[in-house]
């Protein structure tokens, strides 16, 4: 048993990791914030923009944060089998510094290198930190559970700093200055990651063991693969290849889905696994459709939701207007607030025996998630009659859609860690990420669809939201039964 308990009780090292993922976390959110803002910014006036329209604005923020969850799989394996955990975190988070610094400079021509070096760091340190934070306890350390808690709460300790800096830089002082400031914070996260990366001792030091020559080949044919996406990166950016923001996209959902769900039909079909196991597969695939839906709406924060606020809010506190993105903390915060009612809530209903099964947990975050957009409709029909409307609607719906969270995304993490095949766990939490990448991606097509329009597009869209979320919600407590005895006997 590990003894140390240097950080509130918990191992010295996770202090380490718990700063460097609260300034990843604020560099990645605070810039996030910015992005449709900027992209679909004017190119005249005191701030310009790039001018882009709200489809294809939207649809490169889709394909971003789509990329930035599904580079996680590859950065997952690379730091695997070949460069350990810890540096592979050491270098995502350099990479992700210089996207952002790079993102600072005040020219359009750099936007996508910039994009680009985010999505290939973030990829690197993502999953890798949560992978750490799970080492630095022995198998029986009752205190894994909490650790991972502790570090959820750096997540959103960081996305409300990014949000306050960068938001307020980026639209009242010059968008570049906003990103500047993500890159600032990720490389205070650096330095303070180089400068305690002793204290993590040997939790996640080394990649897997493996015959050497073994390893020889992956490096090379990393490299290689680096050397090809670096070619085809690079004829984008040369303008070599023309991307259609939208098709491309379009083409990249699909090619998640079917990543995605090629994975899950290899590992029920031809992985050997036991009927016990194919059960628990079945289940988390219900989980990662639900997953997949949940993000799809709760990622249009920084798209329709941003645009929204920006076009149809009053934002004016007190004789300051405030910046856009401010409005978005309310999620970290309440986040921060009502986590520690859930839980007892869950733990509670647990001791009268009434726990609900984790597909009705999913439901209750998807059912959250259609009010929120219920609320959105009608301050949409507000803002039809007379606009500007008041910010409680969109506070409204970022606390549903945080209740909705914390239904779904803290105990969607722990069954995926319960019930994957244990010689598959780094993939399945890759798996998991999957489900946020897919969702990225569908939330930058639905706010395009939802913005393409001014008011009008929005209503039709966000009503099918509410559809969409009810059905997935209805058949998740189909299921639920299908699975009552699973959960009861394991
Ligand atoms: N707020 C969470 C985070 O940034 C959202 C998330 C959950 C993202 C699961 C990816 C996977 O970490």
């Amino acid at each position: 048993m590990n003894k140390d308990t240097g950080f509130f009780g918990h191992p010295i090292g996770l202090r380490t990791l718990f700063l460097t993922e609260m300034w990843e976390r604020m560099s990645y959110y605070g810039m996030r914030a910015l992005l449709v803002l900027y992209m679909t910014g004017s190119l005249a006036g005191f701030n310009p923009g790039m001018g882009l329209s709200a489809m294809d604005a939207n649809a490169i923020y889709g394909i971003y944060v789509g990329m930035v969850y599904f580079m996680v799989v590859p950065g997952g394996w690379i730091a695997d089998n070949i460069l350990g955990h810890q540096k592979a975190v050491l270098l995502g988070a350099i990479i992700i510094a210089l996207g952002h610094f790079i993102l600072a400079i005040p020219v359009e021509q750099t936007f996508f290198l910039g994009l680009v070096f985010v999505v290939l760091g973030t990829g690197l340190l993502k999953g890798n930190i949560s992978t750490i934070v799970g080492n630095l306890y022995g198998d029986n350390d009752k205190r894994r559970d909490s650790g991972y808690t502790i570090f959820y709460m750096s997540i959103n300790i960081g996305s409300t700093l990014g949000f306050l800096i960068c938001s307020y830089l980026g639209e009242k002082i010059g968008w570049h200055y906003g990103f500047g400031a993500a890159g600032i914070g990720m490389a205070f996260g650096v330095y303070q990651y180089i400068q305690f990366r002793h204290l993590l001792g040997s939790a996640g030091e080394f990649p897997n063991d493996m015959d050497e020559s073994k390893r020889a080949g992956y490096i090379k044919w990393t490299k290689l693969s680096l050397v090809l996406m670096f070619a085809v990166i690079g004829c984008g950016l040369l303008g070599l290849i023309t991307i259609e923001p939208r098709v491309f996209a379009e083409n990249f959902a699909y090619f998640l889905t079917i990543v995605a769900g090629a994975y899950f039909l290899y590992l029920y079909s031809f992985a050997g696994l036991s009927p016990s196991e194919k059960k628990n597969l079945l289940l988390l695939f219900v989980l990662f459709i639900g997953a997949a839906a949940f993000w799809s709406g709760f990622d249009q924060s920084a798209s329709s939701l941003s645009i929204f606020a920006r076009d149809y809010t009053d934002l004016s506190v007190a004789g300051f207007i405030i910046p856009i993105g401010w409005l978005q903390f309310a999620n970290p915060i309440f986040v921060v607030t009502f986590a520690p009612i859930f839980a007892g809530i869950w733990a509670h209903l647990a001791r009268i025996n009434m726990d609900p099964s984790l597909p009705i947990k999913f439901a209750i975050g998807l059912i959250f998630m259609a009010i929120s957009f219920m609320v959105m409709v009608y301050a949409v029909q507000l803002a039809m009659v007379s606009a500007p409307v008041g910010m409680r609607w969109l506070l409204l719906t970022y606390l549903l859609q945080t209740w909705g969270e914390l239904a779904l995304s803290p105990i969607g993490l722990s069954a995926f860690s319960k019930y994957s095949p244990k010689r598959y766990m780094g993939q399945m939490f890759g798996l998991w990420f999957l489900a946020s990448a897919i969702g990225g991606v569908l939330a930058g097509l639905l706010g395009g669809d939802a913005t393409v329009d001014g008011l009008s597009s929005v209503q039709p869209i966000f009503t099918f939201m509410i559809q969409y979320y009810a059905v997935i919600a209805v058949l998740l407590i189909a299921m639920s039964f299908l699975f009552k005895s699973r959960e009861k006997s394991s």
